[in-house]
């Protein structure tokens, strides 16, 4: 019996019943589909995990209703009768699972990533999509009002058991409905009827096609958050008239393409950001309404619920990462929940990057069909791992699952490398919640973590180990710069601040303008102290998603941090540094601290005694070369499967 019993009860949407109230949110990610855009065993695969995993209800992100509409590259196309086949081979492998079925129905309007743009006015994107769009013609409008139509007759006809219309989020009909992307003049422009007209249109053309008995669910925005956009107090008029039209469910969203409050929002913004739109809108019907954003915790999903401030929970980036998430929730195993971090950078960042989604803390993202008969090791190794950072402990995990004998050795007293420190700074905790994670994992599958215990004689005379990892991780460089050893001021880096092993006075040098270099800047602004950042690159944060940076560069700006970018030191003094900034002289004096924050060096202290002892000795993450976490978790998981 669960303790979540709101969450967990069934849930009638039009004469559909999910079994749960957990819907996992539309998300084109961008790959799993053939050249036409038929989708493939990938994303088979990919949506029968999440429906093995429990959701109730589970939405294919991104079916593209009319080629000008595609978003990205990759995704599910539905313009065409050919693509009927595979999503019945689709709908056939999910359905076992019981899982509710639907697609989202979207058309990308000017935030398309391709030249053939179409929107209600020639205006480009506000953000991230570059190129002026063609404005519509009525009878491409029409076109259209039957190509949303037309694409909701073949999921029906391939089986699936609703659709959600993609009204949000600065697309196609968002564009339409908003004044700040529609400046028509004709009946598709202007007042708030005219410009809700394109979505009463398909609306009614999905219900002739589909019949009435075919739920069609509408996602809205609830505010756009962007100048001119929609608000809340439209949404408010809107929800009454699409629930008289026939809506099965109003799924309230936000946020557009350049808004000031993100759609995907990263680790800075608090859970469940967008509760209290939803919460309006469910005021105003009385048809289901389901809410979105940043909603982690089980256990806040059922307040959510028990509460009345909806009557599902849309989960997105939550069930990327750990597919399991509804059973876990449901038997209570919170903790067993693999979280996301909300770093945005496996999935979003990559995936308007052109990239196939993926997840830092899941690297079986995108691999579920090559993993699904994966075979165990005939015979089991003993294996020591060299570090308790992440790429360590992600691949003893994964060692430990095939069945290997894993013993970690771990020099400091504590796991977790640099990502512990990382997740020390203001905003970023969550970053740290994947070290409980795997060191739970651990613990399940019996991996001892010998800490304090070098990778030394002793224990490798003990441990007699066949394969050895080393997974020592990186410290930051000592770069050699003119002045920088003989200067007055406190010469400390960014892992001693984090640490503690050194105090920072109260005007500090930054020199580095990357991820480490910009946290750790807004760690001691918010301290009260006055800070200057050298970059010696053109970009701030190259390594972080966009949407990550977005609200780190907005907290810097608020506590001035001051910025250089294209920084060449000339030299550091007794209390300040000469460089060129953007090609402009420079001076800073009265400082009292430099952290180095720039490159990291791997460290690979033990490696000469290891190879001269054993003939497998790999080497994995920073220890090989530092790089990003995710590339450094994909790989130490990628070896492990090789052994
Ligand atoms: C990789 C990715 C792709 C997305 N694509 C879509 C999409 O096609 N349609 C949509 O309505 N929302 C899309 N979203 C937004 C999610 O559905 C969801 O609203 C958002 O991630 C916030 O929920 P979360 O905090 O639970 O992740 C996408 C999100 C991600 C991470
Ligand atoms: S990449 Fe980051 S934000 Fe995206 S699902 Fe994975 S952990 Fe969450």
């Amino acid at each position: 019996m669960t303790a979540l019993k709101h969450l967990f009860s069934p849930i009638q949407i039009g004469n559909m019943t999910a079994s749960n109230r957990l819907l996992m949110s539309a998300m084109s990610i961008n790959f799993g589909v053939d050249e036409d855009g038929c989708v493939n065993e990938q994303l088979i695969e990919y949506f029968t995990a999440r429906a093995k995993g429990g959701v109730g209800m589970m939405l294919v992100g991104g079916g593209a209703v009319h080629p000008t509409g595609l978003e990205l590259p990759h995704l599910p196309t539905l313009w065409d009768d050919s693509c009927i086949p595979s999503l019945k081979k689709m709908v056939a492998a999910v359905k076992p699972y019981g899982t509710k079925f639907g697609v989202q129905l979207m058309h990308g309007g000017r935030q398309s990533y391709h030249d053939n743009k179409v929107a209600p006015s020639p205006i480009p994107a506000p953000a991230v999509v570059k190129g002026i769009p063609k404005e519509l013609s009525i009878p491409e409008i029409k076109e259209l009002v039957q190509a949303f139509g037309d694409s909701a007759l073949r999921c029906r006809q391939a089986g699936f058991d609703f659709v959600e219309i993609h009204g949000a989020h600065g697309y196609l009909i968002n564009q339409f409905l908003s004044l700040n992307s529609n400046k028509r003049t004709d009946e598709y422009g202007g007042s708030f009827e005219n410009r809700s007209r394109f979505l009463l249109e398909l609306f009614r053309d999905i219900r002739e096609k589909c019949g009435a008995d075919f739920p069609v669910g509408i996602r809205m925005n609830g505010q756009d958050y962007i100048k001119d956009g929609l608000i809340l107090e439209d949404a408010l008029r809107l929800a009454p008239i699409l629930e008289k039209e026939g809506a099965a469910y109003l799924h309230v969203s936000a946020g557009v393409y350049g808004s000031t409050q993100l759609t995907i929002p990263s680790m800075y913004v608090e859970h469940g950001c967008f509760i209290h739109l939803a919460e309006a809108v469910k005021k105003a019907v009385s048809i289901p309404v389901i809410t979105v954003g940043r909603i982690k915790d089980p256990r806040m999903a059922e307040k959510i619920i028990a509460e009345g401030k909806a009557d599902a929970v849309a989960l997105g980036r939550s069930v990327i990462a750990d597919p399991e998430y509804p059973n876990k929730a449901k038997a209570g195993a919170f903790a067993d929940i693999r979280p996301c971090m909300g770093c945005c950078l496996g999935c979003i960042h990559a995936v308007l990057a052109l990239e196939p989604g993926s997840c830092v803390v899941n690297p079986e993202v995108g691999r579920e069909y090559l993993l699904k008969d994966e075979k165990k090791p005939e015979k089991a190794r003993q294996i020591l791992v060299v570090g308790a950072g992440p790429s360590g402990m992600a691949a003893a995990r994964i060692l430990a699952m095939r069945g290997h004998s894993v013993t970690i050795c771990e020099k400091q007293g504590k796991s977790g490398g640099v990502l512990r420190l990382a997740a020390k700074v203001p905003g970023r905790g969550e970053v740290g919640d994947i070290l409980g994670f795997l060191q739970r994992e651990l613990e399940k599958y019996k991996v001892e973590i010998r800490y304090n215990t070098e990778a030394g004689p002793e224990i490798l005379d003990e441990i007699r180990p066949e394969t050895v990892i080393l997974a020592t991780g990186s410290l930051p460089e000592m770069p050699i710069i003119k002045g920088l050893f003989q200067t007055q001021m406190e010469l400390m880096t960014v892992t001693d601040v984090l640490a503690k092993e050194s105090e920072p006075g109260e005007k500090v040098i930054i020199l580095g303008g990357g991820q480490a270099g910009l946290v750790l800047a807004d760690f001691l602004a918010e301290k009260g102290k006055e800070v200057a950042l050298l970059n010696r690159k053109a970009h701030f944060g190259e390594e972080m998603s966009s949407n990550d940076r977005f609200y780190l560069r907005e907290r810097l700006k608020r506590d001035r941090v001051k910025l250089y970018k294209k920084v060449s030191v000339q030299k550091f003094t007794a209390d300040g540094a000469d460089f060129r900034s953007d090609g402009n002289p420079v001076s800073l004096r009265g400082f009292d601290t430099v952290i180095l924050s720039e490159k990291m060096d791997s460290v690979r202290d033990a490696l000469q005694l290891l190879k001269d002892r054993f003939a497998d000795v790999r080497i994995i993450g920073d220890a090989k070369s530092p790089r990003t976490l995710m590339l450094c978790m994909s790989e130490a998981e990628e070896i492990a499967r090789s052994l």
